[in-house]
């Protein structure tokens, strides 16, 4: 079957959803302003939700509603919070929500990201439910919903609903707009029901959920953990064999749908000439000869990612193996994330110790074992890192899917790389000729490590090319488009 692409992706919105709207919602927006020298800059985020949606968004023309906390967002859109986007290109329509200080303080950092965040990541980050947190987390959905409905009413339209900001919007949405189908995706692991059940709220967000006709998660298993906890904690009917749950009367279907990336445009832009110079550039300023062997890790700085475990595993390796000492680089590119809240912050400062301890204990006059740039890369300049690179790490504790290992593969176009993927990411389930590790067990990461320089371009080639294939072919393309049929059978 010829992979899905964003014009087969249009046809197919086309000519199942027809004239009905088409409405993302989600927190994080796809596009930013910022002021730069008094003039309105534009910016991407760094959120794998962004990467996956925005292509489908261009493919749909629809509306994309989500939080405006870009410095010059105001400026840049009319007084209803409208703006069309991609900048220079567009073709669909951005609606700002303004959020208070205090509401992102208690919705986002708080019940988002203190609470739900480490609850469903097996990281052994301990949750944090705080009353204030959870009624923001509230008001900040209804706010969401108010919106939403504003555009939709009483029309058949389709809204596709991201992530774990948002478990109670398909409840509220279906009682403002009752003639659209919705969807939800969460975009994060479902944990299994002994770890959910300490959340104080677990049934407003359970119920929350289940007002969406589909409600999608990355694999299956988080499926069932999510069918297994309204079996403990509501009187639904569950329906296994479906993967069905009825709730007051309504049926909401679970389903898995492996995100993914825009394969093609990520092959394409790494093959150009622009990549290419940005290799030459890269070679030049950071003094990386053919010589070296260069490894790359790329990630938001989360402690579900598995940073300092990966540090480590560094420098388990050139303990380990010192004649690689002097010939061996480690680049590591990490983006700041949440650094309101304390278990970031904290997480910033051993990442920086870890960075510094292994520099001091094998670095030596022209060479630095580990490369940490602080900053948000943009695309071009990781596929170039990405390309130069004999493998990546990917060792996060615990990850919905990890889209980082996907633009790896997409990036490698000639075929070589080797890629240590973490077992415990969606990712794994489909890529299955990377290299499994086991984040926590850093000595085995260390071997791992030696596996992948020492693999024979044969056998590296080998994996790489039917990873390219699966990811070719499941593209995000393919993710929204099963999506797409499965909500249009439900109209
Ligand atoms: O992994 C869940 C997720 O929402 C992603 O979809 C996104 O890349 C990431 O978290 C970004 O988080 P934030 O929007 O908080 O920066």
């Amino acid at each position: 079957m010829p992979g899905e692409t964003s014009e087969t992706l249009r046809q197919l919105i086309r000519s199942r959803i027809r004239s009905h709207p088409f409405v993302a919602v989600s927190n994080r927006e796809p596009y930013l302003n910022t002021w730069q020298d008094g003039k309105l800059a534009w910016m991407r985020p760094a959120s794998g939700l962004v990467v996956a949606l925005d292509p489908v968004m261009r493919a749909s023309r629809g509306l994309w509603v989500a939080q405006g906390d870009g410095t010059a967002d105001r400026a840049a859109c009319d007084e209803n919070g409208f703006v069309d986007v991609p900048p220079g290109d567009p073709r669909y329509r951005l609606k700002r929500v303004w959020l208070t200080d205090e509401e992102v303080e208690n919705y986002y950092y708080g019940f988002a990201n203190s609470a739900l965040w480490p609850l469903c990541h097996v990281a052994y980050q301990r949750p944090v439910f705080r009353h204030d947190d959870w009624r923001a987390y509230r008001e900040v959905n209804e706010k969401f919903a108010e919106s939403v409905a504003r555009e939709v009413g009483n029309e058949k339209a389709f809204i596709f609903i991201q992530d774990y900001h948002f478990a109670l919007l398909p409840r509220l949405l279906r009682q403002r707009c009752p003639r659209a189908v919705i969807a939800h995706f969460w975009h994060i692991p479902w944990p299994n029901p002994e770890v959910f059940r300490i959340c104080p709220w677990k049934q407003e967000i359970l119920r929350g959920l289940l007002g969406s006709d589909i409600l999608g998660f990355h694999i299956r298993y988080h499926g069932d953990n999510f069918i297994a906890a309204v079996d403990q904690e509501l009187e639904a009917r569950m329906d296994r064999e479906r993967a069905a749950i009825v709730f007051e009367r309504h049926m909401t279907k679970i389903r898995a749908f492996p995100i993914s990336i825009d394969f093609d445009a990520v092959a394409r832009q790494a093959a150009s000439e622009d990549t290419e110079e940005r290799m030459k550039a890269i070679r030049a300023r950071y003094g990386i000869g053919e010589e070296i062997i260069l490894g790359v890790g790329a990630d938001r700085i989360d402690y579900t990612k598995g940073l300092p475990e990966r540090i480590e595993a560094v420098d388990r390796f050139l303990d380990r193996y010192p004649e690689f000492r002097r010939r061996f680089v480690f680049f590591q590119a990490g983006v700041p994330s949440r650094t309101h809240v304390d278990a970031y912050r904290q997480l910033n400062e051993t990442l920086d110790g870890a960075v510094r301890r292994v520099n001091a204990k094998y670095g030596e006059p022209g060479w630095c074992p580990i490369l940490f740039l602080r900053e948000h890369l943009p695309l071009a300049e990781l596929l170039a890192w990405y390309r130069l690179a004999r493998f990546a790490i990917v060792s996060s504790l615990h990850d919905g899917m990890n889209l980082v290992a996907k633009e790896f593969v997409a990036a490698r176009v000639d075929g070589s790389g080797v890629l240590l993927l973490s077992r415990f990411t969606g990712a794994a389930r489909e890529l299955r000729d990377a290299v499994p590790i086991n984040p926590y067990a850093t000595d085995d990461v260390a071997t791992a490590i030696r596996l992948a320089i020492d693999m024979t371009p044969e056998e590296a080639g080998r994996r790489m090319r039917k990873m390219r294939e699966q990811v070719r072919e499941r593209n995000v393309y393919r993710w929204a488009s099963d999506i797409v049929r499965k909500l249009s059978k439900l109209a």
